[in-house]
C-alpha cells in the first residue's frame, strides 16, 4: 500500500500550506507600533538559524505541503547574505514573497526578477515625510518612495502596508486611495493589533467599516473584489482606478476560519498563530538531526481556532505574553 503523503492539518481540518519565516529580529527602522520603546533583547547569534538551517527547514515544510513562503523580519533585507538565501529558497519550487520596509529594495530588485520573486509587501504608513520620521524614528522616506517606483517600473506586484492609527495617519486614507487611481498596486489598510509592549488600545485603531465609510464618502462607488482562498484581507477597488485596496480586519472582523499560516521565528520557533504565546522549538531538533515531520504535524494540532483563543476579544493577559511584532514578522 502506498503511504499517504504527510500534510500539516490542524484539528479543525485546515491544511497549512503557507509559511512565514522571520529571517532576523533586527530592523533599520523603529516604528512605534511594532518595536517597544525600550527596544527588545536581540537574539544572540548562536540561537539564530543559519542560512543552511533555514533552507533545510523550508525544504521539510515544502515536503509537507507548504506552497508559499513569505520572508519577513525584523527587516529581512538586513540579514547577511540575503541574496544567497533567496536564490536557494527559490530553487525549492515554492512561491516566494517578501515583506520589507523598502530601504534596501533597490539592491535586490534585479535578483528578485531573476528568481521570480514578484510579490512584495512594502510598509509605508504615510505619504508625509515629517510623519514618516515620527513613526519610524528614522529618515528614509525619499529612499523608500524611490524604491517603490523602481519596483513598480519592474512590474513587481506591490502591496503597501499601512497600519492605521488615529490622530497619526487616519487622515491619509483617501490619499492612499488616490494613489491607486493611476498606479497598479494595492494599498492595504491594517487594523492596529496588540503585541507585547506596543501600548495597544483599540481607541487608537481604525476599523474596517470606518475605512470603507471614509473611502466611499469621497470616491463613491466601491467594488468588492473576490477574495482569494485563505486571504487575510477583504479586497476592494474604486471603480475606474487601476489599483485596488484591501483591509486586514484582525480586530473587528477576524478571518481565521480558513487560516493556512504557520510562522517560524529567526530563532527557529514554530508559532501556530500570529498571537500564539506558546511555541515549538524546531531548531534544537533540527541541529540534533532528529526527524522533524511528526514534530511539526503534532505541533499544528494544538492550534486554536481563532487568534490563539482570543476568539471574542483581545485579552491583555494573553497578548502581553506574546512576542513583540518585531520578532514575529507580521
Ligand atoms: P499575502 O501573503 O499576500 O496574503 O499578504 P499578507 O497581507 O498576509 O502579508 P503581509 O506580510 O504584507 O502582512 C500584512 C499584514 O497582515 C500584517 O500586519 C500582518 O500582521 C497581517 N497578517 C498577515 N498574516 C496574518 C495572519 O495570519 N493573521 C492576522 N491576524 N494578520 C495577519
Ligand atoms: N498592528 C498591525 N500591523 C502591524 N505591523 C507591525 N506591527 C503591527 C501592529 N501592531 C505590520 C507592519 C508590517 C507588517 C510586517 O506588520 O505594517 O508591514
Ligand atoms: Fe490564523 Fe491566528 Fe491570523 Fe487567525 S489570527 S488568521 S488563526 S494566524
Amino acid at each position: 500500500m502506498i503511504e499517504e503523503k504527510k500534510k500539516i492539518v490542524d484539528n479543525f481540518g485546515r491544511p497549512h500550506t503557507y509559511l512565514r519565516i522571520s529571517l532576523t529580529d533586527r530592523c533599520n527602522l523603529r516604528c512605534f507600533y511594532c518595536m517597544p520603546e525600550e527596544g527588545i533583547e536581540l537574539m544572540e547569534k548562536p540561537n539564530i538559524m543559519s542560512l543552511e538551517e533555514i533552507i533545510n527547514l523550508t525544504r521539510i515544510f515544502r515536503d509537507l505541503g507548504v506552497e508559499t513562503v513569505r520572508l519577513t523580519g525584523g527587516e529581512p533585507l538586513v540579514r547577511k547574505n540575503f541574496g544567497f538565501l533567496a536564490e536557494e529558497l527559490a530553487k525549492l519550487g515554492v512561491t516566494l514573497k517578501i515583506t520589507t520596509n523598502g530601504i534596501m529594495l533597490d539592491k535586490y530588485l534585479d535578483l528578485f526578477q531573476k528568481i521570480g520573486l514578484r510579490k512584495i509587501s512594502l510598509s509605508l504608513d504615510t505619504l508625509d515625510k515629517a510623519k514618516s520620521v515620527f513613526i519610524t524614528k528614522r529618515d528614509y522616506f525619499e529612499r523608500i518612495l524611490k524604491n517603490l517606483e523602481k519596483a513598480l517600473q519592474m512590474d513587481m506586484q506591490v502591496k503597501l502596508n499601512i497600519v492605521l492609527i488615529k490622530g497619526v495617519n487616519d487622515n491619509e486614507i483617501n490619499d492612499f486611495i488616490q494613489l491607486t487611481k493611476e498606479k497598479d498596486l494595492t494599498v492595504k489598510f491594517i487594523e492596529f493589533m496588540p503585541f507585547k509592549g506596543n501600548k495597544w488600545d483599540w481607541s487608537k485603531g481604525v476599523g474596517k467599516q470606518e475605512i470603507l465609510d471614509t473611502v466611499s464618502g469621497r470616491f463613491g462607488n466601491i467594488e468588492e473584489l473576490e477574495n482569494p482562498r485563505h486571504s487575510t484581507s477583504s479586497n476592494f477597488k474604486v471603480k475606474g482606478h487601476v489599483g485596488s485596496f484591501a483591509i486586514v480586519s484582525t480586530i473587528t472582523n477576524p478571518f481565521c476560519s480558513d487560516c493556512n499560516r504557520i510562522r517560524v521565528t529567526a530563532d527557529g520557533k514554530m508559532m501556530n498563530c500570529l498571537f500564539a504565546n506558546s511555541e515549538t522549538d524546531l531548531l534544537t531538533p533540527l541541529r540534533n538531526g532528529d526527524k522533524m515531520e511528526d514534530l511539526i504535524i503534532n505541533a499544528i494540532k494544538t492550534k486554536k481556532y481563532s487568534r490563539d483563543g482570543m476568539d471574542v476579544k483581545m485579552d491583555a493577559e494573553h497578548y502581553e505574553q506574546n512576542r513583540s511584532m518585531i520578532s514575529i514578522g507580521g
